[in-house]
């Protein structure tokens, strides 16, 4: 059986010293579920990765981004090895909010997805429809053409030990979240589309989560069912008590 994970991503969230607050609050819950196969990581801002790592051994730590270059002339940008030198071995790839804001195209995706692979990082590549790709009914050409663009010239290998999280834009940040059905049927198709050109077994490896309004009260409607993984969290991940909550409906 797959272990479950639940990743809080803080966004432009979170001062060094409420970081430290947080983990000292859930540091230990995280480190102690382990043993019950549920995976908990976070995805706090670059400044406060290298506090994150430090304190919190029970946590997974996520970059929210990362550039396909080991280095450069790219203001503002940080690379894959200046992660690895603080021990951060994993990233987000294309959250709808880069893809929005930052430009971000499968392309560019496929290249960090690329270069993540060279440093052996784990990714998280996020997925999703916007609310008029939903509305026109295109949710699955969406899906089918960002997985398989992001993830082309990957190894197999590489592909089988991949997080993919499907966060329909629609529901995040909006307190609209997807059905159950609509996030288990769309996760299952993610698992689909990678098993129809690579092969079942890669498919069935891959991790596939959803996210979007997701919260205490909802989460396990989601991760109960065998087509999702786990969740990707966004504003229900900022405070401890809520956090942990989720921790315990999750395993409940
Ligand atoms: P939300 O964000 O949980 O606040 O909807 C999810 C995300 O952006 O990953």
């Amino acid at each position: 059986m797959k272990r479950k994970i639940l990743v809080g991503n803080w966004k432009m969230n979170k001062t060094i010293a409420e970081t430290i607050d947080f983990v000292n609050k859930v540091n230990e819950k995280a480190l102690k579920v382990r043993e019950e196969e549920l995976i908990v990581g976070i995805a706090p801002s670059f400044l406060c990765l290298p506090v994150l790592r430090k304190l919190a051994n029970g946590i997974v730590c996520f970059a929210q981004n990362v550039h396909f270059a080991d280095n450069g002339a790219y203001t503002g940008e940080i690379s894959p090895l200046m992660l690895q030198e603080i021990g951060v071995n994993a990233s987000l790839v294309g959250h709808s909010e880069r893809r929005q804001y930052f430009n971000e195209t499968n392309e560019t995706c496929n290249k960090k997805l690329k270069t993540l692979e060279k440093y052996n990082f784990n990714g998280l590549y996020c997925v999703g429809e916007t609310l008029k790709e939903y509305e026109e009914g295109l949710t699955k050409e969406v899906i089918k053409k960002q997985v398989l663009e992001g993830i082309e010239g990957l190894s197999v290998e590489y592909i089988s030990r991949l997080t993919i999280a499907y966060e329909p834009v629609w529901s995040i940040g909006t307190g609209k979240n997807a059905s159950k059905e609509i996030a288990s049927e769309i996760c299952w198709y993610i698992s689909e589309v990678i098993s129809e050109k690579y092969g079942k077994e890669v498919g069935d490896l891959v991790y596939v989560l959803y996210g979007g309004s997701v919260k205490p009260e909802n989460i396990k409607d989601y991760v109960n069912d065998s087509n999702i993984d786990g969740a990707l969290v966004g504003g229900a991940s900022l405070k401890a008590e809520s956090f942990l909550q989720m921790i315990d409906n999750l395993l409940e």
